[in-house]
């Protein structure tokens, strides 16, 4: 197969939901089509089940795990699939959000009882916001929940999606009695199953709704009911256009139930029909096609401590264009310097093995003894800065003292890698040089406290800071940003890429800054 073939035959995607709509179990269903696992279960959750902040210790075991299932490779069809796990634990969204840089279309799981809930709603708006291919399955159709119209009411109210059904419910809850294809026109009956094996007796070709053999299967009430909505259906919503979707401007919605593998080997098949191959990938000094012969490739995650005896971490990195090869040298382009590794693993489900090369499309693991930040490209040598993964202004601030005088260095050294792992945002006032930690959950702080102890050896202490909101400054002309800073000078502290912040009280005085500078502009994002 030649370099573009192989380009083409990838599909590299994520899947997210709200946490307990069925994400796990709708990966390991895909995993068993794919071959990649033989048995249901195998697949551990990367979920922090409970979200109470005293589960860090929890967290620190399922990291572990969860670096196995970061990325799961299959084939299928011909196709090599890449599947990149997010974690669901609200506190982690912006791990997430990174993760979604990196693929090129996404499947949201919705519960059918519960519809769209908050945490789907952050994320398929980061979708939106790069016009990322979105194709929704709405899952626990084995029990009672909303009305499938309902249901895509609310899909294109809060996740403002438009929506095209592609299968149909029949009945729900206890009187579930399958759904029909209409992408293919077939009956699927359902058949409770948990073992994941597939069965061919359920599907039923009826290619018109009129035909009597409906009735023989669902019964006359719901054949007329199935008639009368997909009727509904069509009229409503626009015609399946795949074009459109690949442009992240409609989303095709299947039904189904993971835990009982129905409907899902229907929503693989098409997926990997309609899936976009690897996309461009944007940086600061242009666009870099998949197709291009030279590597390029950036840094969307970085997972460390896999082993707590070595302070190891893994970079994983999406090859954005040409072809990645073991040993060969890359310039690292932040530090200028050359880079080359000698045991890259790519992850077939949970299995890691080192690899001599990797397309467009792939995500690689590169062994980092501390060099890469989130964020970092790498090249054959062209000069390229990805442009894409922004830090979100937090939501919660405290301040950090070091705790033992004697391991000062050591927390320092720790803060920095921590941060540029991604963990949360380290600001340091101007003023006074102290330190800010601002997280966009709880759980990070107790997780950094952990860390910095298990990992570096460093304590550290957290006291209370009254802050709102932290935004990035701009003006069109210097001189007014200087003023700012002058007059606001308590306020400012600078991130961990020495930008200038500006760090609100509260909501009010921010708005009071808003109105007081109308030339400065206040950014909720480190990109603007
Ligand atoms: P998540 O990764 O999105 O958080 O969800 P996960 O797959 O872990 O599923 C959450 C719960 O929903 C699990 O039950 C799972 O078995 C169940 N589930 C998934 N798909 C379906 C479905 O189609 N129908 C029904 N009825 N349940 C489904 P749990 O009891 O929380 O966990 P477990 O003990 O089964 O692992």
């Amino acid at each position: 197969m030649n370099f573009k073939e192989e380009i083409k035959r990838r599909r590299t995607f994520a899947i997210i939901s709200h946490p307990d709509a069925g994400k796990t179990t709708l990966t390991e269903k895909l995993l068993l089509f794919g071959g990649a696992i033989q048995t249901a279960g195998a697949v551990k959750s990367n979920k922090i089940k409970h979200s109470t902040t005293s589960d860090f210790m929890e967290i620190e075991k399922q990291r572990g795990i969860s670096v196995a299932t970061s990325v799961m490779g299959f084939e299928y069809n011909g196709l090599k699939v890449n599947i990149l796990d997010t974690p669901g634990h609200q506190d982690f969204a912006e791990d997430t959000f990174r993760t979604l840089t990196a693929v090129d279309s996404v499947i949201v799981v919705i519960d059918v009882a519960k519809g769209v809930e908050t945490q789907t709603e952050k994320l398929v708006e980061v979708c939106r916001m790069r016009d990322t291919p979105v194709i929704v399955f709405i899952n626990k159709l084995d029990r009672d929940g909303k009305d499938a119209f309902t249901l895509l009411d609310e899909i294109e109210l809060k996740l403002k999606l438009k929506v095209r059904p592609l299968s149909w419910p029949i009945g729900m809850g206890p009187d579930f009695k399958g759904v029909y294809n209409l992408y293919k026109q077939e009956l699927l009956l359902f058949r409770a199953n948990t073992t994941g094996d597939e069965d061919e007796d359920n599907i039923i070709r009826i290619t018109d709704l009129d035909d009597e053999t409906l009735e023989t299967h669902v019964g006359e009430r719901l054949a007329n009911e199935l008639r009368e909505e997909v009727g509904m259906a069509d009229e409503v919503y626009d015609k399946f256009d795949e074009e459109r979707y690949r442009e992240g401007q409609l989303s095709p919605v299947f039904f189904g139930s993971a835990i009982n593998n129905f409907g899902v080997k229907e929503l693989l098949d098409c997926f990997t029909e309609i899936a976009p191959h690897p996309q461009p990938t944007h940086t600061e000094e242009r666009e870099i096609d998949p197709f291009e012969n030279k590597f390029s490739g950036f840094v969307f995650k970085i997972h460390a401590n896999i082993d707590p005896n070595h302070r190891n971490r893994i970079a994983f990195v999406r090859v954005s264009s040409g072809l990645f090869e073991r040993n060969k040298n890359y310039l690292h382009i932040r530090s200028g310097k050359k880079l080359k590794f000698s045991s890259p693993t790519s992850f077939m489900a949970s299995k890691k093995e080192v690899v001599d090369e990797a397309f467009p499309g792939d995500i690689v693991g590169l062994h980092d003894s501390g060099k890469f930040k989130i964020g970092d490209t790498l090249s054959e040598g062209e000069v390229l800065n990805f442009k894409g993964i922004p830090s979100f202004s937090p939501e919660m601030f405290k301040y950090v003292e070091n705790a033992d005088p004697m391991k000062s260095k050591q927390l320092a050294k720790g803060l920095d890698q921590l941060m540029d792992e991604g963990v949360a945002q380290l600001f340091t006032q101007t003023m006074n040089n102290r330190k800010i930690i601002g997280t966009v959950g709880a759980l990070q702080f107790e997780v950094i406290q952990y860390r910095l102890k298990h990992e570096y050896g460093a304590s550290c202490r957290y006291t209370p800071v009254r802050l709102h909101k932290a935004c990035w400054l701009s003006a069109e002309n210097d001189a007014d940003l200087t003023e700012f800073m002058k007059k606001k000078q308590r306020s400012i502290a600078l991130d961990k890429d020495g930008k200038e912040v500006f760090l609100a009280e509260s909501a009010w005085m921010l708005e009071m800054a808003q109105n007081d500078f109308p030339k400065i502009q206040f950014h909720f994002t480190s990109e603007f």
